[in-house]
């Protein structure tokens, strides 16, 4: 949502934690077997900080949204690894070149203003062969859904959802950005509880080759 919806960061911060219950699984399973330095963008309200696993060393934390980032701030001061909480956004990040061991996004590329920039810097922040971990919903698959999609998007769904966008082609593009997808799972309703037009949803790891 960024910082242009804080009525939506208001209701996102009181209803997301009712969504636990479906979601902590995959947020365990989106981050297990990570190590080393991660930046996560678009952190929220820090609901995946109590799954890094102890072999990660550091999380830079990126959330543009101030009470998001205030209640993030808080969740990584209970966190059990070491996560520091920034202002930015995943299009310009406080980072240096290949200074990242992995990459973590998780229900945001639907939201960031500019996906391609997003994933650009992602690329250059993590090293040649960092990977990149991302749960996000995504296009559906028929084309009747894609169609409702499409019609949402263009209409009152970023509007009411944040700036949110449910019908993009998320894995296309994390692969127009050079990233190699290595394994990926769809999640629906019945994995997450987060109901249609949002529900399709990626769960996967793409490598990052050599920057241009
Ligand atoms: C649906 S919330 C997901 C929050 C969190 N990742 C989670 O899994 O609960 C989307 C988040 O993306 C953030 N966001 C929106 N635009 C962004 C951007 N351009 N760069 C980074 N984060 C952004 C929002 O402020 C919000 O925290």
């Amino acid at each position: 949502m960024g910082r242009g919806h804080p009525r939506y960061a208001r209701y996102y911060a009181r209803v997301s934690p009712a969504l636990e219950r479906s979601l902590a699984p995959h947020r365990r399973a989106l981050l297990a077997g990570l190590s080393g330095r991660v930046v996560e963008v678009g952190a929220g309200n820090g609901l995946n900080f109590p799954h890094y696993p102890p072999a990660v060393t550091e999380v830079l934390a990126v959330e543009p949204e101030p009470l998001l980032r205030s209640l993030a701030e808080a969740s990584a001061a209970r966190a059990a690894v070491s996560i520091k909480v920034v202002d930015g956004v995943a299009e310009d990040l406080p980072a240096g070149d290949a200074s990242f061991d992995a990459a973590v996004t998780c229900l945001v590329l639907c939201t960031v203003t500019d996906q391609a920039g997003a994933l650009a810097e992602l690329r250059r922040v993590l090293r040649p062969g960092g990977e990149l971990r991302f749960l996000e919903h995504v296009r559906a698959e028929s084309a009747g859904r894609r169609r409702v999609q499409r019609v949402l998007d263009a209409t009152v769904f970023p509007l009411l959802v944040g700036g949110c966008h449910c019908g993009r082609d998320t894995a296309a593009a994390i692969e127009a950005a050079g990233f190699t997808i290595g394994r990926v799972k769809r999640l629906g309703t019945a994995d997450t509880g987060i109901p249609f037009p949002s529900a399709p949803q990626l769960l996967g790891a793409a490598t990052s080759g050599s920057a241009q």
